[in-house]
């Protein structure tokens, strides 16, 4: 499906239909943010935190490269991948004991492979003033998510 997102607002919101979408337990979702700096990847990340109830701030993953929160629905990692230089150093970082959680992962193509293990993939795209979001399903109940959301929702 695709978005318009006039402002930052309009990522919010969309941040929070996305979360509102999923279901009551996060554990085990994986959420590829793509775009380029300044896309909004972050302005989503950290929209979709505090809608899950997250009351603080959230920072930046780029040097931790994960920042675990805990919410009502389970755990979210955001994730950030810019910094990483090939899928070996997942290891590292210790990505498979991390789908007790959401994982929102910034910079997904710095680890090729990745789209075969997650539910979404948000494309953000700088268009006028705004962002064209483009909300692709990946496994099963990832593509039943965008059904359900573009009914709900598309280009309103
Ligand atoms: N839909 C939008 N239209 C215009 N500006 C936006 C929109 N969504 C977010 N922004 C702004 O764009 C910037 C995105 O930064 P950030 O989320 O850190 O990007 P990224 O993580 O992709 O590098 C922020 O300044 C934010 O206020
Ligand atoms: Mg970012």
């Amino acid at each position: 499906m695709n978005a318009w997102l006039a402002d930052e607002a309009a990522t919010i919101a969309f941040a929070g239909r996305v979360l509102d979408a999923m279901p009551g337990d996060l554990a085990g979702w994986t959420v590829l943010l793509n775009g380029e700096l300044g896309a909004g990847k972050s302005t989503f990340a950290r929209a979709l935190i505090k809608a899950a109830g997250h009351d603080g701030p959230v920072p930046s993953p780029t040097y931790t490269l994960v920042e675990p929160y805990a919410v009502a629905r389970g755990k979210i990692y955001h994730i950030d991948l810019y910094r990483i230089a090939d899928r070996e150093e997942l290891r590292y970082l210790g990505w498979t004991e991390l789908d007790d959680g959401c994982r929102l992962v910034e910079w997904p193509d710095r680890a090729a492979g990745l789209m075969d293990q997650a539910d979404l993939d948000l494309t953000l795209k700088y268009e006028d003033d705004g962002r064209r979001a483009a909300l692709r399903g990946l496994s099963d109940r990832g593509k039943q998510l965008v059904e359900v959301l573009d009914s709900a929702y598309s280009e309103d």
